[in-house]
């Protein structure tokens, strides 16, 4: 407990403060003195949090698969929160760049090694029932997977990999996110016609998606990377956090969810069709996207065998990781 002294300091202090700003101590201090105390569940809002997961059918295992969503975009806000810090900042602290990174790896291996919940957690004969209830959405409307994209790397390098190599990151941005992989995967290449999944998430974000992708040009993770000194961009501790994070983004977390996709929608000789209408098969493997967020930091041949290492996943996928 604090001396009358102590107080006596802490008052003239507040008294200070308030009159800087031309309010009433008096007055706040009425505030303080019928004021509650915080709790626990209202400081996180708890009762909020508990009453947002809202099954559509009646089968148990639809809320784990509601839960799970939902606590990967919290990790996915986690992640966005450290990659914005490391876009504003001025200092181009190495330390602190690889402090960034090794945040931002430590939430995606729990993404990574959580996934079972996913794999192992659900009755396939539930999830293969309820989910017709959720047509046409598909966690491919994920606006903040989509985010952790552009604040990691150039729209160039998200650009579909047969066409990157006609772009350049001098290309208007309009033009580039035209041509970005996952339009392509949700389009029907013969007829063009978009996915009813694309065609609502396009509606919704598309203006936000090119607000950010503006407002990060010539200063994502990549480009901060590029700006920094020769030697630091030498630092060992500092590549090797950012190849992490690029396995992790774009190896390690799509084979664990691809593999649920083979738990679940693949039978023998044919597949299910996905709630978001993609031909997963081709769509989903990171060996057919090579999506790569710092490709400098690779020998050609590490580029040209990005995710082919991790094929066997499919087959066993929480062994091969
Ligand atoms: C049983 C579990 C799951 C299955 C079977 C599944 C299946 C799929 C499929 C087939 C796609 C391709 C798009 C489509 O045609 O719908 C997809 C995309 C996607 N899903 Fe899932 N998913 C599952 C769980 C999750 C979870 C828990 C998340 C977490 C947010 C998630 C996030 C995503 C994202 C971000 C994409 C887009 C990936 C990309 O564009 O590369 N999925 N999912």
């Amino acid at each position: 407990m604090k001396n009358k002294n102590d107080i006596d300091l802490q008052i003239s202090k507040l008294e200070e403060k308030y009159k800087n700003s031309g309010q009433d101590l008096g007055a706040y201090l009425d505030g303080l003195l019928y004021s509650k105390y915080l709790t626990y569940w209202d400081y996180i809002h708890l009762d909020t949090l508990l009453s947002l997961q809202i099954p559509r059918t009646h089968f148990p295992d639809e809320e784990i698969f509601i839960m799970y969503h939902q606590i990967t975009e919290l990790y996915f806000k986690l992640i966005l929160h450290e990659q914005k810090q490391l876009v504003d900042d001025k200092t181009q602290d190495v330390d602190f760049f690889i402090e960034k990174a090794r945040r931002i790896n430590s939430y995606f291996k729990v993404l990574i090694s959580s996934f079972s919940v996913m794999i192992n957690g659900m009755e396939r004969e539930q999830f293969l029932q309820y989910r017709m209830a959720l047509l046409p959405a598909s966690g491919f409307q994920s606006a903040q997977y989509r985010m952790i994209e552009l604040y990691s790397t150039p729209m160039k390098n998200l650009v579909h990999y047969t066409e990157r190599e006609q772009f350049s990151s001098k290309d208007e941005i309009e033009d580039l996110y035209e041509h970005i992989y996952w339009k392509k995967g949700a389009t029907d290449l013969k007829t063009g016609e978009k996915t009813l999944t694309l065609k609502q998430f396009e509606y919704r974000y598309t203006p936000r998606l090119i607000r950010i992708a503006k407002q990060v040009e010539n200063n994502t993770i990549y480009a901060k990377y590029q700006n920094l000194s020769l030697k630091d961009q030498e630092n060992e501790t500092l590549k090797k956090a950012l190849k992490d994070l690029d396995s992790n983004a774009n190896i390690n977390w799509p084979l664990m969810h691809m593999g649920s996709a083979y738990k679940y929608l693949s039978k023998e000789k044919k597949t299910y069709d996905s709630t978001g209408g993609t031909n997963w098969k081709d769509y989903l493997p990171p060996s057919f996207q090579k999506v790569i967020f710092f490709p400098e930091l690779y020998t050609k041949d590490e580029l040209n065998d990005w995710g082919k290492q991790w094929i066997d996943h499919i087959f066993n996928p929480e062994k091969s990781l």
